[in-house]
């Protein structure tokens, strides 16, 4: 479909679709805005605020925002980035992230946005929680200890996988991701569920897998996260 809208992001036009969010616009011009709980194919959720921009003023959440026309945007300023930094801080004490012993490290999108970010360490305590970590699937394990509660796996299993293996119970710092049954064991999960690749994370990661990209050679370790968005600009 044609473009019909422009609008600005950070003083810059951009054309936008009918009914297009601000993020999928800006992904679309070669605009990287961050993001944690948006995934491709699934509708967003609005949950974990890291892709927060000023539209018209107000902070808003661009995977959510539908485009309007003429609308102002800011997005990688000075405040936004203190905002999304604090939010990436937060993300990182509430669990436990222990990058450098983890099997997701070059792959995680939280340790590729506090490169991004250029966290070297958190401005809070730690919370250091004790939770549970899954091992009763034959292939997949769920450590709840570095669950960032982004619901995509939930969002994904619905409606990419067709199941329903993941779901959200209680509220504020109590949420908790649970899974439809007993147990991991007791679901339905393949391990070639796109819920599972859709972690952004390691919290839900396939066993038996390690090392089989060496660190140093991951997504990650070759360039900054936004880069394959920020290499469509021009196009
Ligand atoms: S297991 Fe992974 S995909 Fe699912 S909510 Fe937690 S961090 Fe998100
Ligand atoms: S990516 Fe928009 S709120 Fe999470």
């Amino acid at each position: 479909m044609e473009p019909t809208i422009t609008f600005l992001i950070d003083g810059e036009d951009v054309a936008a679709v009918s009914g297009q969010t601000i993020l999928e616009a800006a992904d679309a011009a070669g605009i990287y805005i961050p993001r944690l709980c948006a995934f491709p194919g699934v509708p967003p959720q609005g949950g974990c605020r890291v892709c927060s921009v000023r539209v018209n003023g107000r902070i808003l959440a661009a995977c959510v925002q539908i485009v309007t026309e003429g609308a102002v945007v800011e997005n990688d300023t000075d405040e936004i980035r203190e905002l999304r930094r604090g939010i990436i801080d937060l993300l990182f004490v509430e669990g436990n992230h222990f990058c450098m012993f983890c099997e997701k490290s070059g792959n995680c999108e939280l340790q590729a946005l506090a490169y991004r970010f250029g966290i070297e360490a958190p401005r809070y305590p730690y919370l250091n929680p004790q939770r549970d970590i899954d091992l009763s699937h034959p292939d997949v394990y769920l450590d709840h200890n570095r669950c960032i509660l982004c619901g995509r796996c939930v969002r994904v299993s619905q409606d990419l996988d067709g199941k329903n293996v993941f779901q959200f119970v209680g509220r504020g710092i109590r949420k908790s991701l649970q899974v439809n049954g007993d147990c991991l064991g007791a679901t339905d999960l393949q391990v070639t569920d796109k819920a599972v690749s859709s972690c952004p994370v390691g919290a839900l990661m396939k066993k038996r897998v390690g090392y089989a990209v060496p660190v140093g050679r991951r997504t990650y370790d070759q360039q900054p996260i936004g880069s394959e968005i920020e290499q469509q600009k021009g196009k």
